[in-house]
């Protein structure tokens, strides 16, 4: 009798500390996945706004003489750039692979016969699977869904997430009825088949996986190495789709001019809207409505110059150190963060600064005032150049995120 009470009083004790324990496990991986679905999150907005930008202007980018937010002119010529949506999106993806590791897909099960358009975007079975239950009527629209999966040859473990695309009015253009073709026989302007899409209908899903690393697991090390990670990340995110733009200006400018081919020299050029901050702007609105982190493009501009867009870009005093040191540091690609506690209002947040130096891209338009296009010390978009040389701190990126 007395052993078993013994056995017992052991197996309760047992019992106690390990729902102990699996309740300590529980909650530090249910807040760690929570930072690798804002991760992902962030990824999917930055894809999403890029996609609609494009889709929404690709007029604007194929005819010339087009400038963005105006009606296109009227017998304006056009041609295809080889700039498309989804196409734009994964250059992009690939340049986040690279650089952080975490991989983007474009996942979609094609119209009936007409298959895919590109076969890397074939669904792998975790990708199916969800692809299956956004379809069913039941799911609730806009809805993303993620979790940890372990692959079984290494038994390392990724955590993935997915999100649904419905068609808009700006992707039946090149995915609605094939009776609205512009060359009448069925195809979009990328020559490739219409496959007859409905507004709203499920068209496929950004599908992210992200590598998981050890992280610290203790003391106030874990909130820092979480943020400084996702910080790292987000500042990649903002820069590529500005890149993306930089690269490829002379493309969406000149008539005639095809991605990745040398840009025809005698062909008409104007400059429609698009550049690389206000492109980056556009995103950030969307980013910070998904997920609660603001980012902001700041800069005290050059001696007598200023920023261009003082109103916005005009840093406070906290943007203000950090611009100072860097620019004594000059050229320095670490960023900086940092946890502040505002007491005033009972607020903590963490803010992330990021330097930006001018490269040979930049100078197009920030350079020498000798080399303008008009010979009026303007650039193209009309702003006095302001002599900025490679290598010059032109500014930063500047995040702010709430601390739970
Ligand atoms: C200018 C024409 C154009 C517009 C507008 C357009 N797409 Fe596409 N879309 C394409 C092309 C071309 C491809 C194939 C790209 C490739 O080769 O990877 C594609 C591929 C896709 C794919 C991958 C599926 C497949 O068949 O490979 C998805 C998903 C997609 N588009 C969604 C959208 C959504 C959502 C919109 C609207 C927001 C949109 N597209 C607007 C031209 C367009
Ligand atoms: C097509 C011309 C063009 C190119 C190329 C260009 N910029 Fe700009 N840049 C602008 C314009 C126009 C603005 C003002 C945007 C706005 O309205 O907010 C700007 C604003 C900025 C700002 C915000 C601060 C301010 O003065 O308002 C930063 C930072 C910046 N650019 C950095 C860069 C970097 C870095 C590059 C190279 C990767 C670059 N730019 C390439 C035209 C350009």
């Amino acid at each position: 009798m007395k052993r078993i009470i013994v056995k017992l009083t052991c197996l309760l004790a047992i019992l106690f500390v390990s729902s102990f324990l699996a309740k300590g496990v529980k909650a530090q991986v249910h807040d760690y996945v929570y930072d690798y679905e804002r991760m992902s999150r962030a990824v999917v907005s930055m894809l999403n706004a890029v996609e609609n930008f494009i889709a929404v202007n690709i007029d604007v980018i194929d005819c010339n003489n087009a400038f963005i937010g105006k009606p296109i002119p009227k017998d304006a010529a056009c041609n295809y750039k080889g700039i498309n949506p989804e196409g734009g999106c994964m250059r992009i993806g690939k340049e986040l692979t690279q650089r952080t590791g975490i991989k983007v897909k474009f996942a979609s099960e094609g119209k009936g016969k007409l298959g895919l358009r590109n076969k890397e975007n074939t669904p792998d079975e975790w990708e199916s699977n969800q692809l299956k239950k956004f379809a069913t009527i039941r799911y609730p629209k806009g809805v993303g869904f993620g979790e940890v999966e372990m692959i079984k040859e290494t038994l390392d473990v990724q955590y993935r997430y997915i999100y649904p695309l419905y068609v808009e009015p700006s992707c039946l253009k090149c995915h609605g009825d094939p009776a609205t073709s512009p060359t009448k026989d069925g195809k979009d302007v990328t020559g490739n088949t219409m496959e007859g899409y409905k507004l709203v209908e499920l068209i496929g899903a950004i599908s992210i996986v992200s590598p998981i690393e050890a992280e610290p697991t203790t003391g106030t090390e874990v909130v820092f190495y979480d943020y400084n990670k996702m910080a790292k990340v987000i500042i990649n995110l903002l820069q590529m789709p500005g890149y993306f733009m930089a690269r490829n200006l002379d493309v969406i400018d000149t008539y005639g001019a095809f991605l990745g081919k040398p840009v025809p020299q005698n062909e008409p050029s104007s400059y429609k809207g698009i550049n690389p901050v206000a492109f980056a702007k556009t995103i950030t609105t969307e980013f910070a409505a998904s997920t609660g982190i603001k980012a902001r493009f700041i800069s005290e501009g050059k001696g007598s110059y200023g920023p261009r867009n003082p109103s916005e870009a005009a840093p406070d005093p906290w943007e203000l150190i950090q611009l100072r040191k860097y620019t004594e540091k000059a050229p320095n690609t670490e960023g900086y963060g940092e946890v502040i506690k505002i007491s005033a209002v009972g607020l903590t947040v963490y803010r992330y600064f990021y330097p930006l130096y001018i490269n040979e891209l930049c100078q197009k338009c920030h350079g020498d005032p000798a080399t303008s296009p008009t010979r009026d010390g303007k650039d193209i978009t009309g702003a006095y150049m302001e002599n900025y040389k490679v290598g010059d701190l032109r500014g930063g990126i500047s995040l702010t995120f709430p601390v739970k």
